[in-house]
This record gives structure tokens, C-alpha cells and sequence, in this order.
């Protein structure tokens, strides 16, 4: 009898039965109503969101919902085929001219998802007898491109323009060589070091592209992400990023200036093979973009709350995933899978969501409550998941440190 293909995950069914004795079941959140971009009601209760990365609050924006509800009535629900067939809209073409525009580049595409740009536009540029080289702490749609790109595939330390030089150094000169680094690394919330990694892939000829899904919106002068802020965008050859995180809806993107861009629409089977975004979540994002370029103000504002935040926590003695505040992501550090489980429970409990992120998702198997703010958190709502951790922590038998620092001593930092 052939074996039951479902077997080999056994061990992960019996661990997910240990872990429901955590209640609120941490892996099993379900929004019940949600009410505001920061909050919604879960397991009956209103709960503040802490880890959505709504970053630019436009899950709400007025002005997106309007375009969606027309995009809606005037095209219907769904395109019901691919770009190259018949799920090409007007609104896909203003789509990509919104964010050609906002990068100041001459190409962009739209993809389903984040994911699946990552996918194809990864996959295709590196195949066959190229060499793609990722930096070790790269998310999973980078390592899933990978395996289905079929290049050779380098792994530099993260971070680290050494180690990717050292690298680059061992290839053969003539091959093609794809260096893809994310912008700010999801879990941590640590940033690149662009200017430095940007320097080592042009010493060795290859190319670089940025995933810029955790800084678009808010990095750099005009929200286009950290290699704007490090004033290297220009020498950057791709920029993936999603709709997921500040534009507030869902789907995905790569822009460019090579002049072949236009060709990857003709060849990226991610793109080619899939139904291309609804007309409701294409001009909501096109207006969301349209949107973030106009900010200013509202970046300063996100900072000025994650630095409470992160203030606040690491004042409590929290183990913090970045010793300054480098993203809105700010990741608490725990010392093993019980405590996280625990803390997160905990926190439900005291009416705040953040993510629980452990191995493999994490670097270095750490354990990880990983909080993310918008710029849709009140003052008042930093201060009540500061306090929600100090009092989880003390639940939990944590070394809680004191009573969460007052409101404008962290503001002042
Ligand atoms: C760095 C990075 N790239 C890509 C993605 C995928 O984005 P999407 O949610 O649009 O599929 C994510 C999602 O979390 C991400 O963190």
C-alpha cells in the first residue's frame, strides 16, 4: 500500500494539537468585525491591532474605498483572465503608469501578489546557467524563486557587503549574476545596508534587485523606500514591493528602467499564468499611491510612534529585535516557543493582536512577537500595548522591568 502523503507531517499535527492548549489560540485569530485600520473585535472582544503592517493606515482611506466601489460598478468583480489574455483592464495600464510615476521609472508591472512578483520576476531574470545570490535571511517568496528559477543560488551572511563581495568574487566573470536583498527584513525590522551592498554588486558587474515590501510608503523623501533614503535607487536595476502592506490592499509590482523590461510581460509564467488583480483592488491601489507620494508629514508622525513604542518596550526590559528604531516593525525577543505562545495568548487576552513568528520563518531561530505600527495608532493605543506587555509579561513570569514609561517621556526620545 502506498504510504498516506500526508504522514510525513505527523510531528507538526501533534504539535499544533500541544499548542492549543494556549488560549486565545494564538495560530488561530479570526477577525470577527474589523473596525479601523488598529482595530478590530476578536474572540468577541475589541482588540487593538499591533502587528497588520498597515503601516499608512489605507486600509480605511475613504478616497481608496470610493474608487473600489466604482471600480466595482463600472467593471464588475473580477477580470476572470490573465494581462495577456483578457485580464488586461484601463485600469491595470493607470495602475502601472501610478507607479512608474511614484519610482520614477519608466517600467512597471503588476502582479496577483507580492509573492508572486517576487516569483516571477526573480525566476525569470535568473534561470538557467545564471547565478542569483540572496542574502541568508531572505523571505520566502526570494528562496521559493529560487527553486523554481533553476539558477545556481549563492547565499551571502545578512547583511553583510563582505561576505556578498567574497562571493561574487568566486563566479565566473562573464556569467549572469542577480543580487536580491530586501529593504528592511520582515521580522526583525533591520534595514540594509543599500549603499554598501549596491557598491559590491557594480564592483562585480551583476545586477540588484531591491524588495522594498517593508519601506515603501515611508522611507525615503518620497516614500519609495530605503534605497531612496540612502540615495541609491537610481543604481538599483529592479524594485519589487506589494500592495499588501502601506498601499492596504493586496497584489505586487517590480519597476525598472532596463530597457528589455517590457519583454518579462512575454516570458514571467507567474505573471502569464494567473488571473490578473480585480478592478476594486487595482484602483484602490492606484489611488493609495497616488496618495503615499503626496505624504510627508504622516512619514514623520509613523516615526515619531514607533520610536514610543520601541522606547516604551525596551524600557521594560524587553529584548528588542534592533537596538535603535530602524522600521515600524519592532520585534520582541522571547526565549522560547512556550514563552511566545504564552505572551501572545497573554496579550489577546489583554485586547492587543501582534504576530508570533518562530522557526523557520525567523533568522536564527529566534522566537519573536513581532509588533508593527501605522500610522493609524493613536498615542493612547502605543501607550495600551506598552501596558498590555508590561502586564502579559508579568503573567508570564517575565523580568518585567517597572511600569511602562509615560507617554511623553517617550515621545521626547
Ligand atoms: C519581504 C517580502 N516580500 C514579499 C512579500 C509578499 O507579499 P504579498 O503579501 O503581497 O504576497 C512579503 C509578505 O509578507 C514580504 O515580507
Amino acid at each position: 500500500m502506498s504510504r498516506d502523503l500526508l504522514a510525513k507531517f505527523a510531528p507538526l499535527i501533534a504539535e499544533r494539537e500541544k499548542l492549543k492548549a494556549f488560549q486565545p489560540d494564538p495560530l488561530d485569530v479570526t477577525m470577527e468585525k474589523v473596525l479601523s485600520p488598529t482595530e478590530a473585535i476578536v474572540n468577541g472582544r475589541r482588540t487593538i491591532l499591533a502587528g497588520t503592517n498597515n503601516y499608512m493606515a489605507m486600509t480605511f482611506d475613504p478616497d481608496a474605498i470610493a474608487a473600489a466601489r466604482a471600480a466595482l460598478d463600472r467593471f464588475g468583480t473580477g477580470t476572470t483572465g490573465s494581462r495577456i489574455l483578457n485580464g488586461t483592464y484601463a485600469l491595470h495600464r493607470r495602475l502601472e503608469e501610478t507607479l512608474a510615476r511614484f519610482y520614477d521609472r519608466r517600467h512597471a508591472m503588476v502582479f496577483t501578489t507580492g509573492y508572486q512578483a517576487n516569483l516571477g520576476i526573480i525566476s525569470t531574470l535568473a534561470g538557467r546557467g545564471d547565478y542569483v545570490v540572496i542574502d541568508a535571511d531572505s523571505h520566502a517568496s526570494i528562496y521559493d524563486a529560487c527553486a523554481m528559477g533553476q539558477a545556481d543560488v549563492v547565499r551571502f551572511r545578512h547583511n553583510d557587503p563582505e561576505d556578498l563581495a567574497k562571493r561574487l568574487r568566486r563566479l565566473p566573470e562573464d556569467a549572469g549574476k542577480l543580487v536580491v536583498v530586501e529593504g528592511i527584513y520582515s521580522m526583525l525590522g533591520d534595514r540594509a545596508p543599500l549603499r554598501e551592498l549596491v557598491a559590491a554588486t557594480r564592483e562585480f558587474g551583476a545586477q540588484i534587485l531591491v524588495d522594498e515590501a517593508h519601506s515603501m510608503g515611508f522611507c525615503g523623501e518620497h516614500g519609495r523606500g530605503i534605497a531612496e533614503e540612502l540615495g541609491v535607487d537610481k543604481q538599483v536595476d529592479f524594485i519589487v514591493g506589494t500592495f499588501s502592506k502601506s498601499v492596504g490592499t493586496v497584489g505586487g509590482f517590480c519597476v525598472s528602467d532596463h530597457p528589455y523590461f517590457e519583454v518579462l510581460r512575454f516570458v514571467c509564467r507567474p505573471y502569464m499564468f494567473t488571473a490578473s488583480s480585480p478592478p476594486s483592488v487595482v484602483a484602490s491601489a492606484t489611488v493609495a499611491i497616488d496618495k503615499l507620494a503626496r505624504m510627508g508629514e504622516e512619514r514623520r508622525a509613523l516615526w515619531r510612534k514607533v520610536q514610543r513604542l520601541h522606547a516604551g518596550l525596551k524600557a521594560m526590559g524587553f529584548a528588542l529585535g534592533t537596538e535603535t528604531v530602524e522600521s515600524p516593525i519592532v520585534a520582541v525577543c522571547l526565549p522560547d516557543q512556550d514563552k511566545l505562545f504564552g505572551m501572545s495568548a497573554a496579550l489577546l487576552d489583554e485586547g492587543v493582536y501582534v504576530n508570533v513568528a518562530r522557526p523557520p520563518a525567523t533568522p536564527k531561530g529566534m522566537f519573536l512577537l513581532r509588533c508593527s505600527l501605522g500610522l493609524g495608532h493613536t498615542d493612547e493605543q502605543v501607550d495600551a500595548i506598552l501596558e498590555a506587555f508590561a502586564r502579559a509579561g508579568r503573567r508570564l513570569g517575565l523580568p518585567v522591568t517597572g511600569t511602562p514609561p509615560c507617554a511623553s517621556a517617550a515621545s521626547n526620545a
